[in-house]
């Protein structure tokens, strides 16, 4: 146990370091006063707004005090002044975005991290980078994918996930054709063709990111009424393409209409044009984990890459993403890290060669405690369940007569607004969040402005959607 200091010195800054030793004995106390602001909270998101939406009462700009006055003083101001200004976006009925909750074991599983605080670089001197790797293989089996093919790395989330792709892609097309991206720079490869369809935001930003450049990709047409990549249209353009380097990005599960790319028509195309292919799957993995929706990814496992995320429908707290790729050897290329005093020669998976950060959370600890709390089957009763409410909150805009559906819901979302202009929509859907029953956001799909209810909360159950649409009704 560690044992505090004499408060040998005057000096105020001496002092305030014991406040921190203080802390430390009192670490039981502060933790079970943690606690019981957390379990208020997180029982308490049923019932509290599910948005704030006046933090004037938060000043950003007060200064830093010199002096500190410890733990419990502090956490008392927060519970004061930052609490009630959140959003219950852990709670049920919180559809915007995709947003996961998080389940108690995932909690526990994201404190417990916080404590141990662990560097999850590599396998030296801790067993961070095999729960890690276990973690994975448990993913790659809950996603349909043989853990044998597939390694990877956890992340910050699907827009890292999707960085990582289009890097690895692209230094396997340099290789494809005897340039070394890595090594020289992405000028040794400039005819380098990325096709996408319906790529996520994060992905063209992450053609900005890589240098690649946002509009520097060729846009495939879609099918009618529908964010699928049009095959025909693809293999076109393949066909047309001279470039050394092809990245085909197709989607599993897209953020509106949760449209999935027919993959295995893709990959086959892929393989006759020498394409790599990425699939950004941030949530429509674990359709996998729906019999009724498992055949959406059939074809997946023949991606050379895949995004998905952990924050948003396996329910772990922020920030979790996944990316698997079946050419891990690439991906360590582009990102190890060399140093002398990084050099370590322990057996296993150095996971600081894997992504793009050197020092790194314990991510893999909160997924292995709520995948051993609640196995597969507990994830794929989430996942059926959010996608039967998205079917639910669908059947009743059909038949409701001012709404109406903006796509028929695939998986998880559910898209509408009401029978009137995109201007009406637009005060109708601030109506509606302000009500703090439930909370959606806007978009825009076949170029019309409507609401989308992601499904995506393990804690969302039939009364909340009884509750979703009393909101509705009351404003419109
Ligand atoms: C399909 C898809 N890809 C990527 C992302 C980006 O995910 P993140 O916010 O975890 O970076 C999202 C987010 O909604 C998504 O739906």
């Amino acid at each position: 146990m560690t044992s505090v200091p004499n408060r040998a010195s005057d000096s105020s800054t001496d002092n305030a370091r014991h406040l921190m030793f203080d802390d430390l004995e009192k670490l039981g106390r502060i933790l079970v006063e943690t606690g019981d602001i957390a379990h208020g909270f997180v029982q308490g998101a049923d019932d509290i707004d599910v948005t704030c939406r006046d933090f004037s009462a938060f000043d950003p700009s007060r200064p830093l005090s010199r002096q500190g006055s410890g733990t419990l003083d502090a956490l008392r101001a927060a519970k004061e002044e930052i609490l009630p200004l959140l959003a219950a976006s852990i709670g049920p009925r919180y559809l915007g975005f995709v947003t996961g909750g998080t389940t108690p074991a995932a909690l526990v599983g994201d404190w417990l991290a916080s404590a141990v605080d662990q560097n999850a670089t590599g396998p030296e001197g801790s067993v961070n980078a095999a729960v890690e790797e276990q973690v994975i293989n448990w993913l790659c089996d809950m996603g349909g994918l043989p853990s044998d093919r597939f390694d990877g790395v956890l992340t910050t989330g699907a827009t890292v996930s999707n960085l990582l792709g289009l890097v690895t892609a692209r230094q396997w097309c340099g290789e494809q054709v005897g340039v070394n991206i890595d090594a020289d720079g992405a000028g040794v490869l400039p005819d380098l063709d990325i096709f996408a369809a319906s790529p996520h935001a994060s992905m063209v930003k992450d053609l900005s990111i890589t240098g690649i450049g946002r509009n520097r990709f060729t846009k495939v047409a879609t099918l009618p009424g529908s964010e699928q990549t049009d095959l025909a249209d693809l293999k076109e353009k393949l066909e047309a393409s001279d470039a050394r380097g092809k990245i085909v990005i197709a989607s599993a599960g897209t953020v509106n209409a949760t449209d999935f790319d027919d993959l295995d028509a893709i990959a086959d195309l892929c393989a006759a044009y020498g394409a790599w292919l990425h699939v950004d799957a941030a949530f429509g993995l674990f359709a996998a984990l729906d019999d009724r929706r498992a055949h959406f990814l059939n074809g997946i496992h023949r991606a050379d890459s895949i995004t998905s995320d952990g924050h948003k429908w396996l329910n772990v707290p922020y920030d979790c993403g996944i990316f698997l790729t079946r050419h891990i050897s690439v991906l360590e290329t582009c990102c190890r890290a060399f140093a002398p005093y990084l050099d370590t020669k322990a057996d296993g998976n150095s996971y600081i060669n894997r992504g793009a950060e050197n020092s790194r959370r314990f991510r893999a600890l909160p997924l292995w405690l709520s995948m051993k709390a609640y196995g597969r089957d507990g994830f794929a009763s989430v996942i059926r369940a959010n996608c039967d409410q998205a079917a639910d909150l669908a059947s009743w805009v059909r038949t409701h007569g001012k709404l109406e559906l903006l796509s028929e819901p695939k998986l998880n979302v559910t898209m509408f607004r009401a029978i009137g202009s995109d201007d009406d929509n637009r005060g109708l859907l601030d109506r509606i969040n302000a009500t703090g029953k439930v909370f959606m956001t806007p978009t825009v799909y076949g170029g019309r402005f409507g609401f989308r209810a992601a499904f995506s909360n393990w804690r969302t159950q039939d009364h909340d959607l009884v509750i979703v649409k009393q909101a509705i009704d009351a404003v419109l």
